[in-house]
């Protein structure tokens, strides 16, 4: 039997009434670049993150890269990352033409591991990006203070992760800035790509902000970065907010699963239960 790599099917249908709606709406209102749709989303995800800024960007990508280039990073800096994570994380830092430089990652949950960061920060480390992957968050609390320490930028790849939580604090709430991803498979999946930078600095804001319109303080004018306004961003954003209630109750649901499977899915999970305060948004559950 072929089974599909990705079968958003169910998914659709349940919510296919509102999804119509909202896309009508879109053409009935000829807004097609920004508009209200787009700043709608801005702040439904921005209180969601619980953080004061968010600005619609063409993908996860996009949002790292413009968030590494408002936070200077770029030639003669690096950045501190994990190397396990999908390649665009790594990939930005190498767009902001800044150097990646990897720590190794916690066996028990495979992100970054927070312990071995500061041996490999120097003069030149400029960022960190911590990842959330599979939608649990990464050690955050040693990261910040590390952060603090060496006035270093931390922005959280959240693109596996919106709605997850560390400690009770929402992802990309914790760092200056977060990136998330709107990839179709994502928790918050679209009709194509689209991402957002969510940030609590309005520096970071603005100067995300200024690449993609080419504002007056463009840090460099970055048209292949600033696409998100595009038809198919437009109706990406129609269909999202129905699915922003949808992402809660993936966090919420349980796992049944029967003979082996479930002993082994246990005892993943019986580890995971050891962390504290992590609510996970179980993106990715691989058996
Ligand atoms: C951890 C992580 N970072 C970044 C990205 C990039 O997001 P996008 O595909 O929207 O560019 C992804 C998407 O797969 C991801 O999983």
């Amino acid at each position: 039997m072929a089974i599909p790599l990705l079968d958003l099917q169910t998914q659709h249908q349940s919510i296919r009434e509102e999804i119509d709606a909202a896309v009508s709406e879109v053409f009935v209102s000829q807004q097609f670049i920004g508009g209200a749709k787009v700043e709608a989303l801005e702040r439904a995800l921005a209180q969601y993150a619980g953080v004061p800024h968010a600005v619609g960007v063409a993908s996860g990508t996009d949002a790292l890269l413009l968030l590494l280039k408002a936070a200077g990073a770029g030639p003669g800096t690096e950045v501190i990352t994990t190397p396990f994570t999908f390649f665009a994380t790594a990939g930005a830092i190498f767009n902001a033409g800044a150097r990646p430089v990897f720590v190794d990652i916690e066996p028990e949950t495979y992100n970054i591991d927070a312990a071995q960061i500061e041996a490999r920060m120097t003069g030149r480390t400029r960022a960190i990006i911590p990842v959330h992957l599979f939608g649990q968050c990464a050690d955050m609390d040693p990261i910040l203070d590390l952060a603090k320490r060496h006035d270093v930028v931390v922005i959280e790849d959240a693109a596996q992760a919106i709605g997850a939580r560390y400690k009770g604090r929402p992802a990309c709430s914790m760092g200056h800035a977060g990136a998330l991803s709107f990839f179709p498979s994502k928790n918050l999946g679209g009709a194509g790509d689209g991402g957002m930078v969510v940030t609590r600095d309005a520096a970071l804001e603005a100067g995300a902000e200024d690449v993609i319109t080419d504002g007056d303080g463009a840090i460099e004018v970055l048209t292949d970065y600033a696409d998100f306004e595009k038809v198919k961003a437009a109706l990406e954003v129609a269909g999202f907010k129905p699915e922003i209630a949808e992402v809660t109750m993936r966090a919420e649901n349980t796992i049944d699963l029967e003979g082996d499977d479930a002993a082994r899915m246990q005892k993943l999970l019986d580890a995971l239960e050891d962390l504290d305060d992590v609510q996970d948004v179980f993106h990715n559950a691989v058996l």
